[in-house]
């Protein structure tokens, strides 16, 4: 039974701190932010949003686009890591202010929970619907999962020029118009780490930058190992003897903590693709130099980071084979649309991934690409750590949708922050009642209680 993606609708905040500024607030190299990291500008929540009002704009949008009704949906999931309760799930935030416009109850039928982990726990989501579908559970109704964060690291840290925040929901459904996933090949890999974590109490993560880094691209190196060993089994595609399973993804969507992650990423995926190919001879001809290898190759990743010498020769490597011909043609065929929203709008943590998705879908249309049938692989990362490596077939239907999709009119007018204005929000110094600007047609939080009682509990209003 074919079951996948029915549609997909983005919220974005209305402020945004531009790329130029950060950089010479912080006395930085424009030129890094843009060229090194891929970051034009970072979409910043105002002082009435949090990222159960993303969620919830995100869902009221897909909903109304599509006509649907509240009977329509079977299950909600929200996959998010910037949760602010340790009990009570977000999903019911949503489904509160969802209620405000459809009526009190109208969800009470409709099941769900919050998934946690870091960036990777929406595709979790979305296998599991898309399972429950499968199942034959549905009974006609759709699951509508929505991803939601607001990725926030501490001022004059290393990840505060990859900031960001937004939600992403998509339709799930037994007919979809988009995508269908392929069946039995999804592959995961885990394991107990600390690139990136977020204690109780605390607003913002622990990062170690370049470690995360590595392990996102060996984790979902790691997972595409078993997704080959799955594809083969399944019998979906005979790679041959001279390819490589990425031959057979028409487009590659990475997880996006900075649109250049996607380039690393994908460059990291192809050189071990190709190294055993006899294509990697001609390669290793135009870059000019031998591949390097650490002093210590089974070494961990610290062993790695720590040998200079390698990481210094391996930089260079990378820097040249992602200037070959070869390297280029994948990745402008492959990734490069993916990533035009990214820059745009900088981390999503769980909803990057499909931010890019539908930015591939997007720019890749309005190049004229006839898109039916296509296959999309997708590499999703979540710190913690781990990865998933799934993919799907663009469907009949897509066209309906991807032609009215307009990347700029959807995140609509925003407000650029001033410095200050910027520091005020990041350090929450202002209130609800104080947001900077207009939330019209939008949930918005009014505040949250204080009192002993009732501490915690927050209040929405939707603008209408
Ligand atoms: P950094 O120390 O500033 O990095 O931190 P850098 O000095 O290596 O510079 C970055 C790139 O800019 C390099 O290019 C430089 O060469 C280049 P690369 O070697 O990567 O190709 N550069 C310049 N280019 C042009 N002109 C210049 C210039 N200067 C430098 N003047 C880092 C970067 C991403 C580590 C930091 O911002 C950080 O810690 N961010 C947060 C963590 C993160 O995003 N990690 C990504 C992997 S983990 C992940 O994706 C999971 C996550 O989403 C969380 C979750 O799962 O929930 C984060």
């Amino acid at each position: 039974m074919a079951a996948g993606i029915d549609d997909i609708a983005i919220y974005i905040p209305r402020l945004y701190l531009d790329a130029s500024d950060f950089a010479s607030a912080r006395g930085l190299d424009p030129v890094k932010l843009e060229k090194g990291l891929g970051v034009s500008q970072m979409a910043m929540v105002d002082a009435d949003q949090d990222p159960a009002c993303l969620a919830a704009n995100a869902c009221l949008k897909i909903m109304q686009r599509n006509n649907l009704s509240p009977s329509d949906i079977g299950r909600l999931y929200v996959s998010t890591e910037s949760s602010f309760d340790e009990s009570k799930a977000m999903n019911s935030y949503v489904v509160g202010m969802l209620e405000q416009v459809y009526g009190p109850g109208t969800f009470e039928h409709c099941g769900g929970v919050e998934t946690k982990f870091a960036c990777v726990s929406g595709s979790y989501a979305l296998y599991d619907n898309t399972n429950w579908i499968r199942a034959g559970e549905s009974e006609d109704q759709y699951a509508m999962v929505v991803v939601s964060d607001i990725a926030k690291y501490d001022l004059e840290s290393g990840g505060e020029m990859t900031q960001g925040a937004g939600a992403v929901v998509m339709l799930l459904s037994d007919e979809p118009r988009l995508l269908s996933f392929d069946p039995r090949v999804t592959s995961t890999s885990i394991k107990d780490e600390y690139d990136f974590y977020r204690p109780f109490g605390k607003e913002t993560p622990i990062v170690h930058g370049e470690y995360s880094n590595m392990l996102y691209m060996m984790q979902v190196k790691k997972a595409l190992e078993t997704y080959k060993k799955k594809v083969r089994t399944a019998g979906l595609i005979d790679v041959g003897p001279e390819g490589t399973i990425l031959d057979h993804m028409d487009y590659i969507n990475m997880h996006l903590p900075y649109s250049k992650m996607g380039k690393k990423a994908l460059a990291y995926l192809v050189r071990h693709e190709w190294r055993h190919l006899p294509r990697w001879r001609e390669v290793l001809r135009d870059i000019g130099m031998e591949e390097p290898v650490p002093k210590d190759p089974r070494g961990t990743i610290e062993s790695v980071l720590a040998d200079r010498d390698f990481m210094q020769k391996d930089k260079e490597f990378t820097r040249r084979f992602t200037d070959t011909a070869q390297y280029q043609e994948v990745y402008e065929s492959k990734l490069a649309s993916s990533l035009v929203a990214s820059r745009m709008i900088g981390n999503l943590y769980t909803a990057s991934l499909y931010l890019g998705f539908r930015s591939c879908l997007e720019f890749e249309h309005k190049k004229g690409v006839d898109l039916e049938g296509r296959r999309i692989g997708f590499g999703s990362y979540g710190s913690g750590s781990s990865a998933m490596v799934f993919s799907g077939v663009v469907q009949r239907g897509y066209e309906e949708i991807v032609k009215k999709m307009d990347l700029e009119s959807e995140i609509g007018s925003r407000r650029r922050l001033t410095w200050d204005e910027y520091v005020q929000l990041h350090e929450n110094q202002l209130r609800p009642e104080e947001s900077l600007a207009d939330g019209r047609g939008e949930f918005v939080l009014v505040g949250i209680n204080t009192d002993k009682e009732s501490s915690g509990e927050r209040h929405y209003r939707y603008n209408g």
